[in-house]
């Protein structure tokens, strides 16, 4: 690996464990995965489902696999979960009684199952925590770096790292081809624009809930007839990168009377909310209007809706979802 993090991020020298081994190690995995993802011809269902009964497909297994022996190579990290094994269970046996750095690791191998058929950009979602569980703690304090791969024509990486006491970061990395754990940064530091914009970008998920969901229809209609341009694919993560590519952007997916929430907050939504965070934006629950990192997690299974974005455009949707009565 060639990124030097401590010398990139000062807040990381009190962190070792994680500049020298967590985050190469996660971003050789990212390597690893996509050169996986270009050698399997088919992607195919594996005849297996998650805990959660999603059918597994037999990437998502390959990808499971490839961060379950990264993660086995980072004595750091005590614990981990994800979303194909959403229990959080040992890694590796403590070294010390007191470890200076302890880590709980939670991940969604490959998200967009539903687009990998046809070859559309899937990613990874990590999410790393400071301690032995990601549960029943203050998220916004405890989770100190994310990391989301991008699996397109080019494979790239976003690290997020926010240490108490430190400034956030959010840098993108290019990663190497055809399994070469290479690295190169291509953005120090991913930062969202502030107003005035040239282009507004919005991603409505769920969109067909607007048919039943009359301050969703409402909001659509104001994208639309306000110009701003649609970009979405239905990839949580390509969806997001693009936004923070692009510098702008808005992503709804609303929870409404006849859909239920469908992301997972320890494998999807804590993680991105960091990234977005990091890189200047909002990350908020659509439904009650809190910031997504302000709640403790309950249990492996909580979920939620997203609004995340720009922050202006994030406060936007919110009045058009929740009223405008309403105030956070
Ligand atoms: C999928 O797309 C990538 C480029 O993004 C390409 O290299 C690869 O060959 C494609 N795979 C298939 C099976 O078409």
């Amino acid at each position: 690996m060639d990124i030097q993090f401590e010398q990139l991020l000062p807040a990381l020298g009190a962190r070792q464990a994680l500049c020298k081994s967590v985050l190469p190690e996660l971003l050789g995995c990212i390597a690893d995965i996509a050169y996986a993802l270009r050698k399997s011809d088919h992607v195919a269902l594996a005849g297996t489902a998650n805990a959660f009964g999603d059918d597994q497909l037999n990437v998502d297994v390959v990808a499971e696999n490839l961060l379950r022996a990264s993660l086995s190579r980072c004595p750091a990290v005590a614990t981990a979960s994800s979303e194909e094994d959403p229990a959080e269970r040992p890694v590796n046996p403590a070294t010390s009684p007191e470890p200076s750095e302890e880590y709980t690791v939670a991940f969604d191998p490959l998200d967009g199952s539903s687009i990998i058929g046809p070859n559309w950009t899937v990613g990874t979602i990590i999410g790393i925590w400071d301690g032995p569980s990601a549960l029943r703690q203050p998220p916004a304090e405890k989770m100190v770096a994310a990391v989301l791969g991008v699996y397109g024509p080019r494979t790239t990486a976003f690290v997020a790292v926010r240490l108490p006491g430190f400034e956030p970061v959010c840098l993108e990395i290019a990663m190497g081809i055809d399994g070469v754990r290479s690295s190169t940064i291509i953005r120090p530091a991913v930062r969202l624009a502030e107003p005035p914009f040239k282009t507004r970008y919005f991603a409505p998920a769920n969109l067909r809930a607007a048919a039943e969901c009359p301050s969703y229809m409402r909001l659509i209609a104001h994208f639309v007839n306000s110009k701003y341009t649609l970009r979405y694919s239905g990839g949580l993560v390509p969806d997001l990168v693009h936004a923070l590519v692009k510098g702008h952007g808005v992503y709804v997916s609303p929870v409404t009377a006849t859909s239920r929430a469908k992301l997972r907050r320890l494998y999807e939504l804590c993680p991105v909310a960091l990234v977005i965070e990091c890189a200047g934006g909002r990350a908020i629950d659509p439904a009650t209007g809190e910031d997504v990192l302000a709640q403790p997690l309950e249990s492996c299974d909580d979920r939620a809706g997203l609004l995340c974005g720009t922050s202006s455009e994030v406060n936007l949707a919110r009045d058009f979802l929740i009223g405008a009565s309403f105030r956070g």
